[in-house]
């Protein structure tokens, strides 16, 4: 069994722990012209790799979200399988909780109230005013919405299909949108990047959040229309965003998001991937594949996630 890697990043701990995993593999650095492989494990490759891999069995995306892969052109029946966590889960969840009692307990103001020597207490926190609404429900949303309802505020969810989880009000499909939004004030996106998805957060659907909504976008940057979002920070009407990702990435140094005095920026760190985690993740499920028994995370091509 050959396998071939192919991703922007030191490969050489990859390999080791690949070859750790799957001993029997022979596994590679792919370039142009290499052997044909029968698995491989991708970030973003060229579409030069998969005009050239056409023995592949599967391919394995070395992350949650499979829209950039997904512009690429690949034979209709090769199996293409997303990671399910692989220790992302736990980072969202983290990230999600910091943004939301950052902005509901006001360190920010704290913050610049202690530049200036200041000490002043704001009002008791009421946290049944910030129903926190979670754009998709799916393996990293349902491990936010938990997170968060551990320290009490009220959660929505909202899918594509029916979901049901304790304590979360879900609802779904677009009849329900409207619903979602209205009962929302901090709205975290976990959507994946589809056609249905893109530019979902524009002027209309933010301006039915809750008066002073605020925004934790960790899903892909091209969900936002900026322009949109942040016509609505300048108007008062949202409080404010903290933002993981981009249309273009790196974010571009004159960017407007940058210097937002109730805009955070971080560099799309949300959910890193986990080398060991994610090695093992993809040695479990080459073994199942070559079992012919079933695994997790196959995208649908025609739903784009
Ligand atoms: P997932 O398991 O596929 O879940 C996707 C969720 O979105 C599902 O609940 C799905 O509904 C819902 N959904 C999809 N299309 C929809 C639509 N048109 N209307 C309403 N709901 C829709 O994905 P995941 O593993 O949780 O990952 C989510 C995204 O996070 C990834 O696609 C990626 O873009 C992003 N991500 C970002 C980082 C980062 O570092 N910032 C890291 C990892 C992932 P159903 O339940 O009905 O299918
Ligand atoms: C990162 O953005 C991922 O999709 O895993």
């Amino acid at each position: 069994m050959r396998i071939s890697f192919c991703a922007q990043t030191d490969p050489a701990p990859w390999l080791a722990a690949l070859r750790q995993h799957l001993p029997q593999a022979q596994v590679d650095v792919w370039h142009s012209g290499a052997a044909r492989a029968d698995y491989a494990m991708v970030w973003a490759p060229p579409q030069q790799f998969f005009d050239e891999q056409t023995a592949l069995r599967a391919v394995f995306n070395m992350g949650a979200g499979v829209d950039a892969l997904l512009q690429r052109q690949i034979r209709p029946e090769l199996p293409i399988v997303r990671l399910n966590d692989a220790g992302m889960g736990v980072q969202m969840a983290e990230y999600v909780c910091h943004a939301l009692i950052r902005h509901t307990r006001d360190f920010a103001l704290f913050e610049a109230q202690a530049q200036q020597g200041l000490w002043q207490e704001p009002p008791v926190l009421d946290r049944t005013d910030f129903p926190v609404g979670i754009l998709g429900l799916g393996v990293l949303g349902e491990q936010v919405a938990r997170a968060v309802q551990h320290f009490g505020f009220p959660v929505l969810g909202w899918s594509r299909t029916e979901r049901r989880l304790d304590g979360v009000r879900c609802l779904h499909g677009q009849a329900q949108f409207a619903e979602f939004l209205a009962g929302t004030r901090v709205l975290v996106n976990l959507l994946p990047l589809t056609p249905q998805t893109e530019n979902l957060l524009d002027r209309a659907t933010l301006s039915q959040l809750r008066p002073g909504a605020y925004l934790i976008n960790i899903a892909r940057g091209r969900h936002v229309v900026d322009e949109d979002l942040l016509a609505l920070l300048d108007s008062g009407q949202m409080a404010g965003a903290t933002l993981d990702v981009f249309r273009t990435e790196p974010l571009l140094a004159e960017h407007p998001y940058w210097r937002h005095p109730r805009v955070t920026v971080t560099p799309h760190i949300a959910g890193r991937t986990v080398l060991q985690d994610t090695v093992l993740q993809i040695a479990a499920k080459i073994s199942a594949l070559r079992k012919s028994e079933p695994i997790e995370g196959l995208v649908d091509r025609a739903r784009g996630y």
